[in-house]
């Protein structure tokens, strides 16, 4: 089974967890660039597309996309790759390092709603989503700190307790599909 990482991420969380997982599972990994890399304009859904990969995703045959949830959406960045390539993906797993909790993810800005997007727009081809909530690398004392979680990104040192089994848990599932 050929596997490619395929991610985006702009304060570092995400760009942690693919490199994980890659490491992982022994495979490629390669960022999606958007051409223009303005956090407000991709906010705002200005588009300029994506650059061109390097690797092609049809040439594997699974893909797994790695990136943050902003305001309860596909981020430009991911549904740019996504409409671009579902067609000559064979099949995509979704993960995403986000803010919103276990508990929040049926709400507004919850997990939830973005792993549905992405499984309208590919269909039967996305064959898992996974949320890692940053608030599972917090202190218990911190875990509804909206400060502490915008200011907590993924990293070694923080990447201890309860995610740990989560994840595990997750590259074992990946292994199987
Ligand atoms: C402007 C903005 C909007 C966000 N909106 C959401 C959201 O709607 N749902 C969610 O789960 N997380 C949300 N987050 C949290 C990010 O998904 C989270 O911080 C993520 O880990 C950032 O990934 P990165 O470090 O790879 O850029 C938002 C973060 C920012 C900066």
């Amino acid at each position: 089974m050929k596997t490619i990482v395929y991610y985006y991420s702009h304060k570092g969380s995400n760009r942690y967890l693919a490199n994980r997982i890659a490491t992982d599972l022994k495979c490629g990994i390669e960022e999606i660039k958007p051409r223009l890399n303005s956090h407000l304009l991709m906010l705002m859904g200005i588009n300029f597309g994506n650059r061109k990969l390097k690797v092609r995703a049809e040439d594997y045959d699974k893909v797994i996309l790695c990136g943050p949830i902003w305001m309860g959406k596909l981020i430009v960045p991911l549904k740019n790759f996504v409409i671009k390539h579902s067609d000559k993906i064979n099949k995509m797993v979704f993960v995403s390092c986000c803010g919103s909790t276990f508990e929040q993810k049926d709400q507004k800005f919850g997990h939830n709603l973005v792993f549905n997007e992405v499984k309208k727009l590919t269909g039967e081809k996305c064959i898992h989503c996974e949320a890692f909530p940053i608030g599972l690398v917090l202190p218990e004392e911190h875990k509804k700190d909206t400060d502490a979680f915008m200011k907590t990104h993924l990293s070694n040192d923080n990447f201890k307790g309860e995610i740990v089994g989560i994840y595990d848990n997750f590259i074992r599932q990946l292994k199987g599909l």
